[in-house]
């Protein structure tokens, strides 16, 4: 690629051209595409571990948590648990995928705001830290400490009420939000425990998370100084917390705007935690896997429109639902390079105004059968991918040590039904007798 190239990739970047064709981790796009069908998800694991070895130099002696939201495919799970990271999970399906994909229980943390019995039962037999969002969900943990015959290690989350991230469905730090207990509410409840109310619960530190995309690492470190401030209440009130977890947020540059380093993150932190005798925890999703995959796709059509070109493709918001649901912006590319012939809509199938992958791109022509690429769709792509109308969701491919393998296969229309073959089941319900009061008015 010269630097002329209408798509310019970067020297770094897992997507490269090499002789006109997109290539990945020097694999040819359109041969992966081949090989497997489109839709196609693809990531670069290799990738991923350079992203984990970086974050994890820059955050030391601090631990990286992976966010197991942004991406829960198997195969990486697996490698970032051979590298050593630990995991950050909200639900007892992410955290039966890290357990399965070999993750040491002492190294994963169970957050969100709501978690049903089973889940607090689960997180305690298998000896998982606990970020606790409620005084209820306290009351339900110590409940499922009981019923399991362990004691539960926890954090509380805290909702430091600071603004940040891009978009409002972005922040996750300020107090009209659901998440986390504000710092006063969170300091009563650790002296609750303090004063023995708790008696299977062993307090272990602090959790918070600002938001997403985060745009100066002061906006990290105002929610970490807000939790810091909880746990020294806490440790005042007689508890040993020594863990404290900022969450995550750290941002890529969707759109080649520049965005501050990893590094300045930690630096922010590290100047924040200096003598306070805390061990940071990090949860980045995003900043270790989103440029580590691609959402490769065929054309089925291209309409000429007054408003600009429809390219129509084989995939759109049920596979990839970020453009619609944030007006998020993702780059898009031709795995075969062309110059581009003027801007176009990358479009889906979906009956939806909204399924727009990108709108008003530079592509060049294109017809059916040949092949784009949306770039940076490694993280938050097919976690939130659904079978709305009717499709079935793509396969996942991953690339590492200059091998392909598919990771998990794509879904059937014969799996879309599968749900609904068994006869359907007769529930023990009735309709309660109407009665008939004599003389009653409405
Ligand atoms: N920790 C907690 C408690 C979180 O809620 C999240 C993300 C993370 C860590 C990881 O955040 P990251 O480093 O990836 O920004 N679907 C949206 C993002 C929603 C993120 C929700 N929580 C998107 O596509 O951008």
């Amino acid at each position: 690629m010269t630097a002329a190239s209408p798509f310019p990739l970067d020297e770094g970047e897992p997507f490269r051209y090499r002789d006109g064709v997109l290539h990945v981790a020097g694999l040819p796009v359109d041969q992966l595409a081949r090989a497997a069908g489109t839709p196609l998800y693809v990531y670069d694991l290799d990738a991923v571990a350079a992203a984990y070895r970086r974050l994890e130099a820059a955050f030391r002696p601090g631990q990286v948590l992976y966010s197991v939201k942004a991406n829960g495919n198997l195969a990486l799970l697996r490698r970032l648990a051979a590298l050593g990271a630990g995991f950050d999970v909200v639900s007892g399906g992410e955290l039966l995928r890290v357990l399965r994909a070999g993750a040491r229980p002492g190294r994963i943390v169970f957050a969100g705001v709501g978690k049903t019995r089973e889940e607090l039962r689960l997180a305690a037999r298998g000896g998982v830290v606990v970020h606790v969002e409620s005084a209820d969900e306290l009351a339900a943990l110590q409940a499922a400490g009981i019923e399991v015959g362990t004691r539960v290690r926890f954090g509380l989350r805290v909702n430091p009420d600071v603004e940040a991230g891009p978009h409002p469905y972005l922040r996750t730090g300020h107090d009209e939000t659901k998440f986390g207990l504000p710092a006063r509410t969170a300091v009563q409840l650790f002296r609750r425990v303090a004063a023995g109310n708790y008696p299977n619960l062993d307090p272990v530190g602090v959790h918070v998370h600002v938001g997403s995309q985060l745009a100066d690492p002061g906006e990290l470190a105002a929610g970490a100084r807000v939790a810091l401030g909880v746990l020294q209440a806490g440790r005042r009130a007689g508890l040993a917390l020594d863990r404290l977890d900022v969450g995550g947020g750290l941002p890529i540059a969707y759109d080649g705007g520049p965005v501050p380093s990893p590094e300045a993150f930690a630096a922010a932190l590290a100047r924040l935690l200096a003598g306070s005798g805390t061990r940071l925890q990090v949860e980045p999703g995003r900043a270790l896997v989103a440029r580590a995959g691609a959402l490769v796709a065929s054309v089925l059509a291209v309409k000429p429109r007054p408003a600009g070109r429809a390219v129509v493709v084989d995939t759109g918001m049920h596979h990839l639902l970020r453009p619609a649901l944030y007006r998020a912006r993702h780059r898009v590319v031709p795995v075969r390079l062309r110059p581009p012939a003027g801007l176009a809509w990358l479009v889906g199938p979906i009956c939806e105004s909204a399924d727009v992958l990108a709108a008003g791109v530079p592509l060049p022509d294109l017809a059916p059968g040949d092949l784009v690429a949306v770039l940076d769709a490694g993280a938050y792509g097919m976690v939130m991918a659904s079978n709305y109308n009717g499709q079935p969701r793509p396969a996942e491919v991953v690339v590492a040590g200059g091998q392909a393998l598919v990771s998990r296969q794509r879904e059937t229309w014969g799996d879309l039904l599968a749900w609904e073959s068994r006869p359907a089941r007769r529930l023990p319900v009735a309709a309660p007798p109407v009665r008939q009061l004599a003389g009653s008015r409405p």
